[in-house]
């Protein structure tokens, strides 16, 4: 899709951080924009960003809907039709929420929550939008479906359970809408960030009500933490943008970031990883021993040219994120929970 101007975009979540960066983008493009939140304060504030940042106030649409709840979702996208004119050509779902914690600590409420917005949310939105969008557009106009996912697709941590697993199922069906789309001139794209500048951070603070039953350790200082580490993430227009690029270009996946080589050879890993289990076990361990006894040279060899510069020896990677003064680690369970091993909580 190469032609925005005078069309209609949806984005969801849209009254923030990554969301707000692509209405931003696309309003620059002279579409009309219709953002969808749950927070009616966040909202208000987007619309005078998005005036500010010279998109006219007649092209903006600011509408408050759960998009957990289909009706509510239905209901915003009647609203868009009845004020712009038409569905959107350009669909992007983008709401997201997280919450870090031991997976055997989850409850039934950290899945719902979790997975809830990140996954069923664009499920939701897809089923409502794209028969609407096929109807109005095929064959006459270019439309596309994008949403954004995450890095946290590809990789699974211990204490990632329902983020990860919901961004991985984004990622599978949006391959399946870009290839289903074709015969309808249309396509799909999946943003897929490591650490964008938002406030994600803050997302426990407004989990819903009927939802607050978590098995994990969250608190200001927690949440602190988090902030401390997305105020280092890539700014929200500039990822606006790098999706515009790859929805123009017909990417399916779009990995942003400032170290594509260093992205590029973690996924390689993580690929090698897979077909690594097509080998029989004893030539899997021989190999992991020679990767293992590889890494160690490695290490020596740095360890040696540091000393030759008169430095101490350099310490080996680490994912460069210490605890801030005053947060806490998250990702920890909650303290009364009798079944997890002590040292996955923070109060011993
Ligand atoms: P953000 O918190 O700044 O924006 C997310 C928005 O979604 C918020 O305004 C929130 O109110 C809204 N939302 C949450 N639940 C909702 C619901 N039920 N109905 C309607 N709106 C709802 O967060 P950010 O970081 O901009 O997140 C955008 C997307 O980017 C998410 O899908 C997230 O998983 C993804 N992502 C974020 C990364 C990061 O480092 N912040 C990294 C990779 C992916």
């Amino acid at each position: 899709m190469r032609d925005f101007k005078g069309k209609i975009v949806f984005v969801s979540g849209g009254a923030s951080g990554g969301g707000l960066g692509q209405a931003k983008v696309f309003g620059r493009e002279g579409m009309k924009v219709a953002i969808g939140d749950v927070r009616q304060e966040a909202l208000d504030n987007a619309v005078k960003e998005l005036i500010a940042f010279g998109i006219p106030e007649k092209d903006i649409l600011a509408i408050k809907v759960d998009l957990t709840d289909r009706a509510d979702y239905t209901r915003c996208a009647d609203k868009i039709e009845e004020v712009f004119g038409g569905p959107p050509h350009l669909l992007i779902q983008t709401a997201g929420v997280n919450s870090f914690g031991p997976i055997e600590a989850s409850t039934f409420d950290d899945f719902d929550w979790v997975m809830g917005v990140c996954l069923n949310h664009v499920v939701n939105g897809l089923l409502i939008f794209v028969p609407r969008m096929i109807k109005a557009y095929a064959h006459k106009t270019e439309f596309w479906v994008a949403t954004t996912s995450s890095m946290g697709a590809f990789m699974a941590g211990s204490g990632t359970g329902p983020y990860s697993a919901s961004k991985a199922a984004v990622n599978n069906l949006m391959y399946s809408y870009a290839e289903a789309l074709k015969p309808y001139g249309a396509g799909a794209t999946v943003l897929c960030p490591g650490n964008i500048n938002s406030n994600i951070g803050n997302a426990e603070k407004f989990r819903p009500a009927n939802l607050r039953n978590t098995g994990y350790h969250v608190s200001e200082g927690t949440m602190a933490h988090l902030r401390s580490i997305h105020a280092t993430g890539i700014d929200p227009v500039e990822l606006g943008e790098i999706l515009k690029e790859g929805i123009e270009n017909g990417r399916i996946l779009v990995l942003p970031d400032h170290t594509p080589e260093l992205r590029a050879q973690q996924l390689r890993g993580l690929h090698q990883t897979i077909e690594d289990y097509t080998l029989t076990a004893a030539e899997r361990e021989a190999k992991a021993a020679k990767q293992a006894e590889e890494m160690q040279k490695m290490f020596a060899e740095m360890a040696k040219a540091a000393k030759e510069r008169g430095e101490d020896a350099a310490p080996p990677p680490t994912m460069g994120w210490g605890v801030p003064e005053g947060a806490e680690p998250f990702g920890m369970a909650r303290d009364d929970l009798d079944w997890i091993d002590p040292s996955k909580k923070l109060h011993k």
